[in-house]
């Protein structure tokens, strides 16, 4: 028996169904664009885990900057008895805050990665055997069901994954977030912060080639779980920074004009010299824009702390 508590939501073929309709909807549209979640199976999760050792990421480092300095205050602040974490991945961050929670008693990790959301709970059952860990295996813009674990509740959203969202996903996003908080629950959210276009284009397209083997997993992804054949190297690993919206586009841009069969969908994209596939926008923030989001959905910013550099910055917030 397993000694702590999985419980998938996604059903089984979750992925398989999703996936169809995410292929067929985005490859099939003028502008092609796959929803970000996909680059997240197992080796996704561990080239993203990579990602976050890398020199020009500063997201990673900076959010643990600020949880070494803050955790003490968030955890005065929040007195969380359930520490949910959406979005979850290695939790490697997070036991920052499992240690500075005194009264905390369940930890529920909620991730599409399963082996991710396995190796992270396996890791602190081991560490921690006092703490509840009940993972969660969910799409998290799909509506929780959370275990009725001892209250507060404090939802923690971190790594900036709220910027992977587009503005009106994100407003559905934060509503439901609210609907999961109690009055005394809080909402810990990181979020990358707008800043210039060359520190914010190397952290996505690193020297060593990580971010482009993260982005092109996608392509290996729809490859295995629906008889494609995308051929990687057929394309390149692009970031652009969006100035407008401000945010960063990681995009897959076609060497020559090829066409890709989708065997499973039964299903022919071509692609033009050039042309691109979005696979992931990445927003940075400025205080006064999560101030007015969070307030869309009826959730009032308290605390806002940032790293020393000023470069990322996590809030709590509480429901009105
Ligand atoms: C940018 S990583 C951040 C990981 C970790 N929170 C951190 O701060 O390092 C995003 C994480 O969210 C998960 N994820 C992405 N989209 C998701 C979705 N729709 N539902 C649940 N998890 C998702 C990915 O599998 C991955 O573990």
């Amino acid at each position: 028996m397993s000694p702590y508590l999985v419980t998938r939501t996604l059903p089984v073929n979750a992925t398989d169904a999703d996936l169809r309709t995410d292929v067929l909807q985005g490859l099939g549209r003028d502008t092609k664009s796959l929803p970000p979640k996909w680059f997240y199976d197992a080796r996704g999760s561990e080239l993203f885990e990579e990602i976050t050792r890398l020199p020009e990421y500063y997201p990673t480092r900076a959010e643990r900057e600020i949880l070494l300095a803050r955790a003490g205050e968030i955890a005065a602040a929040s007195r969380a008895g359930t520490l949910v974490e959406l979005g979850s991945g290695s939790s490697e961050k997070t036991r920052i805050l499992l240690d500075a929670l005194p009264d905390l008693h369940s930890y529920v990790p909620v991730d599409v990665s399963e082996s991710a959301l396995q190796l992270a709970a396996e890791g602190l059952l081991a560490e921690r055997p006092a703490l509840s860990v009940h993972a969660l295996i969910a799409d998290f813009t799909r509506g929780l069901a959370l275990p009725g674990t001892p209250g507060p509740r404090l939802v923690a959203f971190l790594g900036g994954t709220l910027g992977n969202l587009l503005p009106d996903e994100r407003a559905v996003f934060l509503k439901s977030v609210r609907s999961m908080l109690s009055p005394g629950d809080a909402l810990l959210l990181g979020t990358d912060l707008v800043k210039d276009e060359d520190t914010l284009v190397a952290a996505y397209d690193d020297a060593a080639g990580v971010t482009a083997a993260f982005n092109k997993n996608v392509l290996a992804v729809v490859n295995r779980e629906l008889d494609a054949d995308f051929d990687p190297d057929d394309f390149t690993h692009v970031a652009h920074w969006n100035v407008e919206r401000e945010w960063i586009e990681m995009r897959l841009r076609a060497r020559s004009a090829l066409t890709v069969k989708v065997r499973e969908l039964d299903l022919a994209v071509s692609f033009a010299a050039g042309e691109e596939l979005r696979t992931e926008v990445s927003a940075k923030f400025r205080k006064e824009g999560i101030r007015s989001e969070l307030a869309a959905a009826d959730l009032e910013l308290g605390h806002w702390w940032t790293d020393e550099a000023g470069r990322f910055a996590l809030s709590l917030s509480t429901p009105v």
